[in-house]
């Protein structure tokens, strides 16, 4: 299937070319190429189960995880294949960062929530290093003010929103390139979701973003590009207002009016 619209960004920082992903002999992602830009949020939108989870894990190879799952084709971060074998897979995920669905703090410690990456990565040499990534992790989250008071206190003490911001912390403090949100905010009250929307804004000066969101609202909110995907393949991309205002592919029109979803 050929997608419609623009695969290429102007100045790429991923790009992905023949992607296929298989789980055993279900085809679930068919040949999806694009770009994603530098400092740009690109959104994924389409029905339940049309692969935006899936497609998302492959920019980390989060998919090696999942026993069964197969990916071909050819992913670059940087110009460099991200599935090449000699590839430290642990540094890639540092570099390609992921925010989950549901926010998950590890069992420690809001400091050590935040210092633990950097720790294994060798990030910091002295204890002052570490409070400094950690400080200024969490004030890029937009939590510092919040929290700056009982760092020792445990990081799933915190309310839904300060969780997840807590997790983006987590993610930016072992310096990524990218950043990887599966449905970050559906957990989370509208007034939680606002706050982590106006953080997306801000960190795209500094970081690419992905994010799957089944919330079209959400994608015309955050976003610069969006790529819809149906049934595993990449229907449409292109620049998100357009995307919304004049869709190109008819299934798209069909998702984006409300026809099914
Ligand atoms: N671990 C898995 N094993 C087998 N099939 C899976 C697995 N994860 C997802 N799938 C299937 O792959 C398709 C895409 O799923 P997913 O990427 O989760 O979609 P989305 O995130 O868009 O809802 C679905 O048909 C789903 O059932
Ligand atoms: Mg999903």
């Amino acid at each position: 299937m050929t997608t419609v619209g623009e695969i290429h960004a102007v100045n790429p920082r991923m790009t992905c070319r023949r992607v296929n992903v298989y789980y055993g002999d279900k085809h679930a992602i068919k040949n999806v190429s694009i770009d994603i830009g530098r400092n740009e949020v690109l959104a994924m939108i389409g029905p339940s189960g049309c692969g935006k989870s899936t497609f998302l894990r492959c920019l980390n190879r989060m998919n090696d995880t999942i026993e069964g799952c197969r990916v071909t084709g050819t992913i670059t971060l940087d110009g460099q294949d991200i599935y090449d074998p000699d590839l430290d897979v642990v540094l890639l995920r540092a570099q390609v960062g992921m925010v989950f669905q549901k926010p998950n703090p590890f069992p420690k410690s809001i400091y050590d929530n935040i210092a633990y990456g950097p720790k294994i990565h060798g990030l910091a040499q002295t204890r002052a290093e570490l409070d400094e990534i950690v400080e200024t992790s969490l004030r890029k989250a937009g939590l510092w003010d919040e929290v700056k008071d009982r760092l020792d206190h445990p990081g799933t003490g915190l309310s839904g929103g300060q969780q997840q911001r807590l997790c983006i912390a987590r993610a930016i403090a072992v310096s990524p390139e990218v950043i990887l949100m599966d449905e970050p905010c559906s957990a989370l009250d509208p007034i939680a979701t606002a706050r982590i929307e106006e953080l997306i804004h801000e960190l795209r000066e500094q970081y690419t973003i992905v994010i799957v969101t089944h919330s079209m609202q959400q994608a015309a909110r955050v976003s610069q590009r969006t790529a819809f995907f149906h049934l595993g393949d990449l229907i449409e991309v292109g620049p998100t207002d357009r995307i919304f205002t004049r869709p190109r592919h008819p299934l798209t029109e069909d998702y984006i009016t409300g026809r099914f979803g």
